[in-house]
Formats: C-alpha cells, structure tokens, sequence
C-alpha cells in the first residue's frame, strides 16, 4: 500500500535510513533516532503538487510496516516534468517492490498530473536503481562525469527518463 508518511513511521524508517548501506549512494546521510523525526514531520505535508517545487512522498506498507518510501518531485509547474525516486529497506530487496511502487508512480505523474516528463537521476554504480528504471521503460539520457562533490568524492550522475507519450506507447 502507498499513503503518506505519517508520524509513528519513525521506527520503521530509521530501520532502513538509518543503514549506511541504504544510504551509499544517497546524497542523505544516514538518520539517527533524532534526525528521523524531523525527517517525518517534514515530510508528512508532503501529499500534493500544485506549486513549483512541491513534492509528494509516499510510504510503501507491507503487512503493517513501512519497508521503503518513493517520491515525485515537481520543478517549475510550467514544464510539467516529475523526478522520481525510491528507497527501501535491504530486508526487501529482490521482490519487485520498488519497481511496482515507482510504477504507480509513473502511472500517477502522467496520468493524474499531467506531467509531460518523468526523470531520475542517480549514481551510476547504483546498478539496483539503473535497472529499475529500465524496468519502468525509461533510458538513459546522460552519464555526467564527476559533476559533484559527494561523501569525500567526486561522484559520476545518470539521468534517465520517460516522455508521456512513450509511457503510453508501452
Ligand atoms: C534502488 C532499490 C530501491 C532497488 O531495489 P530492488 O530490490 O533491486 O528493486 P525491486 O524491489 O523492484 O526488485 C527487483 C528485483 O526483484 C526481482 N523480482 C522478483 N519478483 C519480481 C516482480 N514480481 N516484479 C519485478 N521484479 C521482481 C527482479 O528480478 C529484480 O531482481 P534483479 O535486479 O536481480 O533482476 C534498492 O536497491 C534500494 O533501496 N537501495 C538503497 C537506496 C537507493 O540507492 N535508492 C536509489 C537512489 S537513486
């Protein structure tokens, strides 16, 4: 199930943002039983877009507990263009969960949005973020090579994306 992030989530989140490993390629550093709260209180409004910059965030339950979260974010309004993004807990890993919920994510972004553009961006080594974007139909549009400064290293980025009437045409 996909809904909101709400406050009581904290144990389940910092589960797994709290994890180095989960955090290897996030630009977060890892939570800790303070950071989380604020975490989630900043993030519990986040349910709707109508205004550049907005965002919705969405918890992932299964069973009752939250194991991953996936998020779209709105640039400017005018350009209707989406980024995505998922993280979810190792525990959960390897069953199709992350690319069944970013797909409803798609599905949401052109389909009750009306977004033009859905893109991600991420790591290039992150081999198990690339491969759900592909899952989801979207190519790889750009390799950046080391264009930030990111956990003592220069970092490479990858963009990928999908256009509206390519999502349509799957
Ligand atoms: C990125 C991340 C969410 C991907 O998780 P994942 O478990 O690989 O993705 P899914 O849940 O979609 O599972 C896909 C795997 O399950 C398998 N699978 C099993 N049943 C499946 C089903 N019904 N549908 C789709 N895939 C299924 C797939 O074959 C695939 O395995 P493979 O990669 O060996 O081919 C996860 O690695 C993660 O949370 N990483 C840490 C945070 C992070 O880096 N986030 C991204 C920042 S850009």
């Amino acid at each position: 199930m996909l809904r909101p992030l709400r406050i009581g989530d904290e144990a389940d989140v910092l589960a797994y943002r709290g994890r180095e490993d989960v955090c290897r390629y996030l630009t977060n550093v890892p939570l800790d039983e303070t950071t989380v709260e604020s975490f989630i209180a900043a993030r519990t409004s986040a349910t709707r877009i109508v205004e550049d910059g907005d965002r919705i965030l969405l918890a992932v339950e299964l069973d009752g507990r939250v194991i991953g979260d996936v998020r779209i974010r709105a640039g400017k309004m005018c350009d209707r263009q989406g980024e995505i993004g998922w993280v979810f807990h190792p525990e959960h890993h390897g069953r199709g969960y992350a690319t069944e919920a970013a797909r409803e994510l798609v599905h949401m972004a052109f389909d009750d949005l009306g977004m033009h553009r859905v893109w991600a961006q991420l790591d290039p080594r992150n081999f198990a973020s690339a491969r759900v974007c592909e899952r989801l139909g979207m190519r790889q549009e750009a390799h950046l090579r080391e264009e930030s400064w990111l956990k003592s290293e220069w970092g490479d980025l990858a963009i990928y994306a999908i256009l509206q009437n390519e999502w349509r045409g799957l």
